[in-house]
């Protein structure tokens, strides 16, 4: 049965006081094989290998790692409880670098476990595990929020449904997969598609393929209609006119409104300018950092080109097309100038050009 529009059949993590399992991300969509953390360090190896991505769900499952550490601290005894746990939450704030999340995340739990001193370990682990339901609510909230925003920005700037589906292009995968909810870009999608047909363009995302394994899973098993591209169409596609507008998440928003998004996000938006696309991010406020001033100061994750020379790096082939001993360069992330992004939707609202005013005004509000 297709599920209604702003609901979703993909749930990539179960968690609750004592236990956190976590879908295994690299095995889709051959399979749907979960993890089961025992520990914040394994929270951090399933982060750190992609097994769980998308940076408010790497968030997410950091918070649920670190109440699990707490629960396993507690049961475990002795005096290290304090000096173990705080390494371990250095230890995952350091998994992946550019999902500010993550960080932000892990200095929400830290807030709650420090100030909760007084209590026996057991009674610590309760209140963190209480911590990161709240935080996993408040995720899953913001992306309905979001859907909202996003779905009534992009209609009024598109105009009433034409004769054929509004076409809408994504990178990456910034769906119910990369959050506790309905996605970011994709949960506006889905809020857009309650009320006009919408045909998804999803840019496959090479080296890992975010895009025709993850979001092309996603949207066909809750029934939308998505077509997978190579990213080096995406471009011409966006000129010919196919486009209405062009949705992606975010990993990091600095202050003055530049995007870190997976690489090959910059290349959409500068395409959509040149064709008077609009180019539109979905990001919740954990995703914005108002201490990084520009994307300049945004730290690139880059992963080892090994992966960009397989041809699939998450899985267990290692097939290659390229010839043996030539090294390959992977940045995982780029930068989109605030000069491109026509619309930051997060759960507060949108913000317009010039985002520096618009983002502090959303990051006020309550
Ligand atoms: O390397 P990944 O798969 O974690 O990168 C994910 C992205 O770049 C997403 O677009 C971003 O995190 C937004 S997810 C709602």
């Amino acid at each position: 049965m297709k599920s209604s529009p702003l609901e979703t059949r993909v749930v990539p993590i179960s968690a609750g006081p004592g236990r956190l399992r976590l879908l295994d991300q690299r095995r889709l969509p051959r399979e749907e094989a979960w993890i089961d953390c025992r520990s914040a360090d394994d929270a951090a190896e399933a982060i750190r290998s992609l097994a769980v991505r998308g940076a408010p769900l790497i968030g997410v499952a950091a918070a649920w790692g670190l109440a699990l550490e707490a629960g396993r601290l507690a049961a475990r005894g002795g005096e290290r409880f304090d000096a173990d746990w705080e390494e371990a939450a250095a230890r995952i704030a350091e998994a992946r670098p550019t999902a500010v999340n993550l960080g932000a995340a892990v200095e929400r739990v830290r807030t709650a476990f420090r100030s909760s001193l007084g209590a026996s370990p057991a009674e610590r682990a309760a209140l963190l595990a209480a911590e990161a339901e709240r935080f996993e609510a408040e995720d899953r909230a913001a992306c309905e929020a979001m859907a909202r925003h996003g779905a009534a920005w992009i209609a009024a700037r598109v105009g009433a449904p034409g004769a054929g589906p509004l076409g809408v292009l994504t990178h990456c995968n910034a769906g119910a997969l990369a959050t506790a909810g309905v996605g970011t870009a994709l949960g506006v999608i889905r809020a857009l598609a309650a009320d006009r047909p919408v045909a998804v363009f999803a840019d496959e995302t090479r080296p890992f393929w975010q895009g025709a394994r993850l979001t092309a899973w996603e949207l066909a098993k809750d029934g939308l209609d998505v077509t997978i591209l190579p990213d080096v169409a995406a471009a011409s596609l966006i000129a010919s006119g196919r486009i209405g507008a062009a949705i992606v998440g975010a990993d990091r928003i600095a202050a003055n409104g530049d995007v870190a998004n997976k690489v090959g996000t910059y290349g959409v938006a500068l395409a959509c300018r040149a064709h008077g696309v609009p180019f539109v991010v979905a990001a919740p406020r954990t995703t914005l950092d108002p201490a990084c001033p520009t994307g300049r100061q945004i730290p690139i994750e880059w992963r080892d080109g090994a992966e960009v020379l397989l041809l699939d790096p998450s899985g267990e082939s290692r097939l290659s097309v390229a010839p043996p001993g030539v090294p390959a360069l992977y940045p995982a992330f780029d930068v989109t100038p605030a000069a491109l992004v026509d619309a930051i939707v997060t759960e507060a609202g949108v913000s317009t050009p010039p985002h520096a005013e618009g983002l502090a005004r959303l990051l006020a509000l309550p």
